[in-house]
Protein backbone atom coordinates (compact mmCIF):
# COMPACT_ATOMS: atom_id res chain seq x y z
CA UNK A 1 0.00 0.00 0.00
CA UNK A 2 1.71 3.18 -0.72
CA UNK A 3 1.55 5.99 1.46
CA UNK A 4 -0.85 8.01 -0.25
CA UNK A 5 -3.70 5.61 -0.21
CA UNK A 6 -2.69 4.02 3.67
CA UNK A 7 -3.39 7.80 4.90
CA UNK A 8 -6.76 7.96 2.74
CA UNK A 9 -8.01 4.64 4.50
CA UNK A 10 -6.90 5.85 7.78
CA UNK A 11 -8.91 8.84 6.97
CA UNK A 12 -11.69 6.68 5.71
CA UNK A 13 -11.76 5.06 8.46
CA UNK A 14 -11.74 7.69 11.26
CA UNK A 15 -14.54 9.58 9.45
CA UNK A 16 -16.10 6.29 9.67
CA UNK A 17 -15.91 5.70 13.64
CA UNK A 18 -16.65 8.96 14.10
CA UNK A 19 -19.53 8.90 12.26
CA UNK A 20 -21.05 5.56 13.74
CA UNK A 21 -19.94 7.03 17.29
CA UNK A 22 -21.67 10.07 16.34
CA UNK A 23 -25.37 8.20 15.43
CA UNK A 24 -24.80 5.91 18.74
CA UNK A 25 -24.76 9.07 20.87
CA UNK A 26 -27.66 10.17 19.13
CA UNK A 27 -30.11 7.11 19.68
CA UNK A 28 -28.82 6.95 23.51
CA UNK A 29 -31.26 9.47 24.43
CA UNK A 30 -34.89 8.19 24.98
CA UNK A 31 -37.58 9.95 26.45
CA UNK A 32 -40.98 9.53 27.95
CA UNK A 33 -44.15 11.20 26.43
CA UNK A 34 -47.14 10.12 28.79
CA UNK A 35 -50.51 10.50 28.20
CA UNK A 36 -53.86 10.64 30.02
CA UNK A 37 -56.21 9.32 27.54
CA UNK A 38 -54.34 7.20 24.73
CA UNK A 39 -57.43 5.94 23.42
CA UNK A 40 -58.34 9.37 22.11
CA UNK A 41 -57.01 10.54 18.49
CA UNK A 42 -56.26 13.68 19.46
CA UNK A 43 -53.06 11.88 21.76
CA UNK A 44 -52.59 8.96 19.25
CA UNK A 45 -51.65 12.19 17.01
CA UNK A 46 -49.61 13.90 19.75
CA UNK A 47 -47.65 10.28 19.85
CA UNK A 48 -47.64 9.84 16.02
CA UNK A 49 -45.66 13.03 15.82
CA UNK A 50 -43.39 12.83 18.76
CA UNK A 51 -42.26 9.96 17.01
CA UNK A 52 -41.78 11.48 13.68
CA UNK A 53 -39.28 14.17 15.70
CA UNK A 54 -37.57 11.05 17.39
CA UNK A 55 -36.75 9.84 13.49
CA UNK A 56 -35.91 13.09 12.60
CA UNK A 57 -33.21 13.59 15.41
CA UNK A 58 -32.25 10.13 16.36
CA UNK A 59 -34.06 9.75 20.05
CA UNK A 60 -36.30 7.43 20.98
CA UNK A 61 -40.32 7.48 22.42
CA UNK A 62 -41.68 5.27 25.04
CA UNK A 63 -45.23 5.95 25.02
CA UNK A 64 -47.18 5.49 28.15
CA UNK A 65 -51.27 5.76 28.48
CA UNK A 66 -51.43 7.15 32.08
CA UNK A 67 -55.43 7.73 32.60
CA UNK A 68 -54.75 8.02 36.79
CA UNK A 69 -52.36 9.15 39.24
CA UNK A 70 -50.79 5.87 40.02
CA UNK A 71 -49.71 5.19 36.62
CA UNK A 72 -48.20 8.70 36.55
CA UNK A 73 -46.07 8.27 39.77
CA UNK A 74 -44.99 4.46 38.23
CA UNK A 75 -44.01 5.21 35.07
CA UNK A 76 -42.45 8.42 36.27
CA UNK A 77 -40.02 5.76 38.02
CA UNK A 78 -39.37 3.41 35.40
CA UNK A 79 -38.56 6.04 32.99
CA UNK A 80 -35.76 6.97 35.17
CA UNK A 81 -34.88 3.51 36.01
CA UNK A 82 -34.76 2.82 32.49
CA UNK A 83 -32.33 5.45 31.78
CA UNK A 84 -34.58 8.11 30.14
CA UNK A 85 -33.67 11.51 30.39
CA UNK A 86 -37.01 13.38 30.33
CA UNK A 87 -40.51 13.39 29.49
CA UNK A 88 -43.30 15.00 28.28
CA UNK A 89 -47.40 14.45 29.94
CA UNK A 90 -50.52 15.38 29.30
CA UNK A 91 -51.34 14.84 33.30
CA UNK A 92 -54.57 13.02 33.88
CA UNK A 93 -55.25 15.39 37.05
CA UNK A 94 -53.59 18.84 37.20
CA UNK A 95 -53.68 18.64 41.09
CA UNK A 96 -51.20 15.87 40.29
CA UNK A 97 -48.92 19.08 39.41
CA UNK A 98 -46.65 18.97 42.26
CA UNK A 99 -46.17 15.63 42.47
CA UNK A 100 -45.18 14.90 39.39
CA UNK A 101 -42.55 17.81 39.59
CA UNK A 102 -40.84 16.11 42.41
CA UNK A 103 -41.10 12.57 41.48
CA UNK A 104 -38.86 13.98 38.00
CA UNK A 105 -36.90 15.77 40.27
CA UNK A 106 -36.30 12.25 42.54
CA UNK A 107 -35.45 10.30 39.50
CA UNK A 108 -33.50 13.07 37.56
CA UNK A 109 -35.59 13.83 34.53
CA UNK A 110 -36.74 16.91 32.69
CA UNK A 111 -40.17 17.70 32.31
CA UNK A 112 -42.65 19.33 29.86
CA UNK A 113 -46.24 19.31 30.35
CA UNK A 114 -48.48 19.43 27.30
CA UNK A 115 -52.43 20.47 27.06
CA UNK A 116 -53.29 20.72 30.80
CA UNK A 117 -50.97 23.29 32.44
CA UNK A 118 -49.71 22.12 36.14
CA UNK A 119 -52.10 23.75 39.03
CA UNK A 120 -50.29 24.36 42.23
CA UNK A 121 -51.68 23.82 46.18
CA UNK A 122 -52.92 27.74 45.85
CA UNK A 123 -55.05 26.76 42.70
CA UNK A 124 -53.00 28.54 40.33
CA UNK A 125 -51.16 27.23 37.32
CA UNK A 126 -47.41 26.54 37.82
CA UNK A 127 -45.61 28.76 35.66
CA UNK A 128 -42.33 27.47 36.59
CA UNK A 129 -42.81 23.98 34.97
CA UNK A 130 -42.15 24.10 30.76
CA UNK A 131 -45.73 24.56 29.44
CA UNK A 132 -46.97 24.23 25.49
CA UNK A 133 -50.87 24.33 25.26
CA UNK A 134 -53.69 26.24 22.91
CA UNK A 135 -54.69 29.89 23.14
CA UNK A 136 -57.90 28.13 24.84
CA UNK A 137 -60.18 31.51 25.31
CA UNK A 138 -59.72 32.56 21.96
CA UNK A 139 -60.19 29.31 20.54
CA UNK A 140 -63.07 29.00 22.41
CA UNK A 141 -64.56 32.61 21.22
CA UNK A 142 -63.79 31.21 17.59
CA UNK A 143 -66.33 28.38 18.72
CA UNK A 144 -68.97 31.02 19.99
CA UNK A 145 -68.71 33.01 17.21
CA UNK A 146 -69.39 30.21 14.66
CA UNK A 147 -72.13 28.88 16.77
CA UNK A 148 -73.52 32.75 16.38
CA UNK A 149 -73.42 33.01 12.57
CA UNK A 150 -74.66 29.52 12.15
CA UNK A 151 -77.78 30.64 14.15
CA UNK A 152 -77.99 33.70 12.05
CA UNK A 153 -77.88 32.24 8.67
CA UNK A 154 -80.21 29.66 9.25
CA UNK A 155 -82.68 32.22 10.12
CA UNK A 156 -83.30 31.05 13.47
CA UNK A 157 -85.39 33.00 15.75
CA UNK A 158 -83.08 33.83 18.62
CA UNK A 159 -85.69 33.70 21.28
CA UNK A 160 -86.09 29.84 20.29
CA UNK A 161 -82.41 28.95 20.25
CA UNK A 162 -81.02 27.29 23.72
CA UNK A 163 -76.92 27.66 24.42
CA UNK A 164 -75.67 24.09 25.60
CA UNK A 165 -71.88 24.58 26.56
CA UNK A 166 -70.48 21.26 27.89
CA UNK A 167 -68.83 21.90 30.75
CA UNK A 168 -65.84 20.52 33.06
CA UNK A 169 -64.42 23.14 35.08
CA UNK A 170 -61.96 21.01 36.67
CA UNK A 171 -59.65 21.41 34.13
CA UNK A 172 -58.58 25.16 33.56
CA UNK A 173 -57.92 24.98 29.76
CA UNK A 174 -61.22 23.79 29.08
CA UNK A 175 -62.97 26.06 31.31
CA UNK A 176 -61.47 28.80 29.28
CA UNK A 177 -62.61 27.15 25.93
CA UNK A 178 -66.02 26.51 27.24
CA UNK A 179 -66.45 30.34 28.71
CA UNK A 180 -64.70 31.58 25.88
CA UNK A 181 -67.42 30.29 23.43
CA UNK A 182 -70.51 31.74 25.88
CA UNK A 183 -68.70 34.82 26.10
CA UNK A 184 -68.45 35.61 22.43
CA UNK A 185 -71.84 34.26 21.50
CA UNK A 186 -73.74 37.06 23.97
CA UNK A 187 -71.06 39.45 22.69
CA UNK A 188 -72.42 38.99 19.79
CA UNK A 189 -75.69 39.40 20.68
CA UNK A 190 -77.18 36.28 22.21
CA UNK A 191 -78.66 36.78 25.47
CA UNK A 192 -76.66 35.63 28.22
CA UNK A 193 -80.30 33.73 30.07
CA UNK A 194 -80.76 31.41 27.10
CA UNK A 195 -77.00 29.86 27.83
CA UNK A 196 -77.41 26.34 29.49
CA UNK A 197 -74.31 24.80 30.96
CA UNK A 198 -74.17 21.20 30.98
CA UNK A 199 -71.45 20.00 33.73
CA UNK A 200 -69.85 16.64 32.75
CA UNK A 201 -69.10 13.73 35.63
CA UNK A 202 -65.98 12.16 35.51
CA UNK A 203 -63.71 11.50 32.18
CA UNK A 204 -64.19 13.87 29.34
CA UNK A 205 -65.91 11.09 26.75
CA UNK A 206 -68.49 11.08 24.40
CA UNK A 207 -70.79 9.08 27.06
CA UNK A 208 -70.20 11.03 30.00
CA UNK A 209 -71.11 14.24 27.94
CA UNK A 210 -74.31 12.48 26.52
CA UNK A 211 -75.47 12.17 30.21
CA UNK A 212 -74.62 15.90 30.95
CA UNK A 213 -76.57 17.06 28.25
CA UNK A 214 -79.26 14.68 28.40
CA UNK A 215 -79.86 16.03 32.55
CA UNK A 216 -80.25 19.42 30.49
CA UNK A 217 -82.59 18.55 27.49
CA UNK A 218 -85.40 17.20 30.55
CA UNK A 219 -84.99 20.16 32.40
CA UNK A 220 -86.05 22.55 29.15
CA UNK A 221 -87.80 20.11 26.83
CA UNK A 222 -89.72 23.76 25.51
CA UNK A 223 -86.37 24.70 23.38
CA UNK A 224 -86.92 24.45 19.96
CA UNK A 225 -83.50 24.62 18.37
CA UNK A 226 -79.53 24.69 20.31
CA UNK A 227 -76.76 25.23 19.83
CA UNK A 228 -73.71 23.07 21.17
CA UNK A 229 -70.55 24.10 22.48
CA UNK A 230 -67.74 22.03 24.88
CA UNK A 231 -64.13 21.52 25.59
CA UNK A 232 -63.16 19.16 22.28
CA UNK A 233 -64.66 17.11 20.29
CA UNK A 234 -65.82 14.67 22.02
CA UNK A 235 -68.23 17.02 24.74
CA UNK A 236 -69.95 18.15 21.54
CA UNK A 237 -70.34 14.79 20.13
CA UNK A 238 -72.09 13.92 23.34
CA UNK A 239 -74.03 16.94 23.22
CA UNK A 240 -74.95 16.00 19.34
CA UNK A 241 -76.12 12.13 20.17
CA UNK A 242 -78.18 13.50 23.49
CA UNK A 243 -80.11 15.59 20.80
CA UNK A 244 -80.80 12.82 18.51
CA UNK A 245 -81.90 10.73 21.20
CA UNK A 246 -84.06 12.94 22.04
CA UNK A 247 -85.76 13.60 18.65
CA UNK A 248 -84.20 16.90 17.94
CA UNK A 249 -83.41 17.19 14.03
CA UNK A 250 -80.19 17.74 12.88
CA UNK A 251 -81.07 20.88 11.33
CA UNK A 252 -82.55 22.19 14.89
CA UNK A 253 -78.90 22.30 16.18
CA UNK A 254 -75.48 23.08 15.40
CA UNK A 255 -72.56 21.95 17.28
CA UNK A 256 -68.94 23.13 17.12
CA UNK A 257 -66.25 21.19 18.61
CA UNK A 258 -62.60 21.32 19.48
CA UNK A 259 -59.64 19.01 18.03
CA UNK A 260 -60.83 18.13 14.79
CA UNK A 261 -59.53 15.11 15.32
CA UNK A 262 -61.99 13.20 17.04
CA UNK A 263 -64.58 14.16 14.51
CA UNK A 264 -63.24 12.70 11.04
CA UNK A 265 -65.90 9.88 10.96
CA UNK A 266 -68.50 11.80 12.00
CA UNK A 267 -67.75 14.87 9.41
CA UNK A 268 -67.62 11.83 6.72
CA UNK A 269 -70.83 10.75 7.41
CA UNK A 270 -72.96 11.00 4.59
CA UNK A 271 -76.09 12.36 6.35
CA UNK A 272 -75.21 15.28 7.72
CA UNK A 273 -75.39 15.87 11.90
CA UNK A 274 -75.67 18.68 13.56
CA UNK A 275 -72.05 18.42 14.11
CA UNK A 276 -71.26 21.33 11.91
CA UNK A 277 -67.43 21.51 12.55
CA UNK A 278 -64.41 21.86 14.62
CA UNK A 279 -61.60 24.05 15.61
CA UNK A 280 -58.52 22.33 14.26
CA UNK A 281 -55.61 22.42 16.53
CA UNK A 282 -51.96 20.87 15.66
CA UNK A 283 -51.39 17.94 17.17
CA UNK A 284 -48.30 18.14 14.78
CA UNK A 285 -46.88 20.91 17.20
CA UNK A 286 -47.86 19.72 20.25
CA UNK A 287 -46.46 15.87 19.69
CA UNK A 288 -43.49 16.58 17.33
CA UNK A 289 -42.62 20.27 18.54
CA UNK A 290 -42.68 19.13 22.66
CA UNK A 291 -40.37 16.15 22.22
CA UNK A 292 -38.03 18.35 20.06
CA UNK A 293 -37.70 20.91 22.73
CA UNK A 294 -37.40 18.36 25.63
CA UNK A 295 -35.01 16.48 23.13
CA UNK A 296 -32.81 19.69 22.37
CA UNK A 297 -32.91 20.68 26.22
CA UNK A 298 -31.31 17.44 27.31
CA UNK A 299 -28.89 17.19 24.40
CA UNK A 300 -27.77 20.46 24.15
CA UNK A 301 -29.55 22.92 27.43
CA UNK A 302 -31.50 24.89 25.01
CA UNK A 303 -34.17 25.51 27.62
CA UNK A 304 -37.93 25.66 25.95
CA UNK A 305 -39.95 28.74 26.73
CA UNK A 306 -41.96 28.65 30.22
CA UNK A 307 -45.54 28.96 28.09
CA UNK A 308 -46.31 28.61 24.26
CA UNK A 309 -49.45 28.56 22.94
CA UNK A 310 -50.97 27.47 19.48
CA UNK A 311 -53.67 28.56 17.31
CA UNK A 312 -56.66 26.57 15.55
CA UNK A 313 -58.60 26.71 12.71
CA UNK A 314 -62.16 25.79 11.67
CA UNK A 315 -62.45 22.94 9.54
CA UNK A 316 -66.27 21.90 8.59
CA UNK A 317 -67.79 19.16 6.07
CA UNK A 318 -66.65 21.13 3.27
CA UNK A 319 -63.09 21.97 3.81
CA UNK A 320 -61.85 18.77 6.14
CA UNK A 321 -60.55 16.45 4.23
CA UNK A 322 -58.16 19.17 2.47
CA UNK A 323 -57.16 20.81 5.57
CA UNK A 324 -56.41 17.30 7.60
CA UNK A 325 -54.35 15.85 4.42
CA UNK A 326 -52.18 19.48 4.48
CA UNK A 327 -51.72 19.03 8.19
CA UNK A 328 -50.59 15.32 7.90
CA UNK A 329 -53.46 13.93 9.68
CA UNK A 330 -54.73 12.15 6.69
CA UNK A 331 -53.49 10.65 4.13
C1 LIG B 1 -57.05 18.69 26.56
C2 LIG B 1 -58.19 17.87 25.97
C3 LIG B 1 -57.73 17.22 24.66
C4 LIG B 1 -57.16 18.28 23.72
C5 LIG B 1 -56.02 18.99 24.38
C6 LIG B 1 -55.44 20.08 23.49
O1 LIG B 1 -56.05 17.84 27.04
O2 LIG B 1 -58.59 16.87 26.88
O3 LIG B 1 -58.82 16.57 24.03
O4 LIG B 1 -58.16 19.21 23.42
O5 LIG B 1 -56.46 19.58 25.61
O6 LIG B 1 -54.48 20.86 24.15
Amino acid sequence: MTKKSFSFCLTLLLALCFGLSELAAAAEITIGFLVKQPEEQWFQLEWKFADMAGKDFGFDVLKIGTPDGEKVLSAIDNLGANGAKGFVICTPDVNLGPAIVSRAQANNLKLLAVDDRFTGPDGKDIESVHYLGISARKIGQEVGRTLYEQAKAKGWDIKEVGFCAVTFDELPTINDRTEGAIEKAVELGFPANQVYRAPIQGRMEIPTALDAVNVLLTQHPEIKYWLIAGGNDSCVLGGVRAMEGRGIPAANAVGVGINGTDCIPELEKSNPTSFYGSILLSAREHGYKTAEMLYKWIKDGVEPPLDSRTAGTLITRDTFRKILKDEGITD
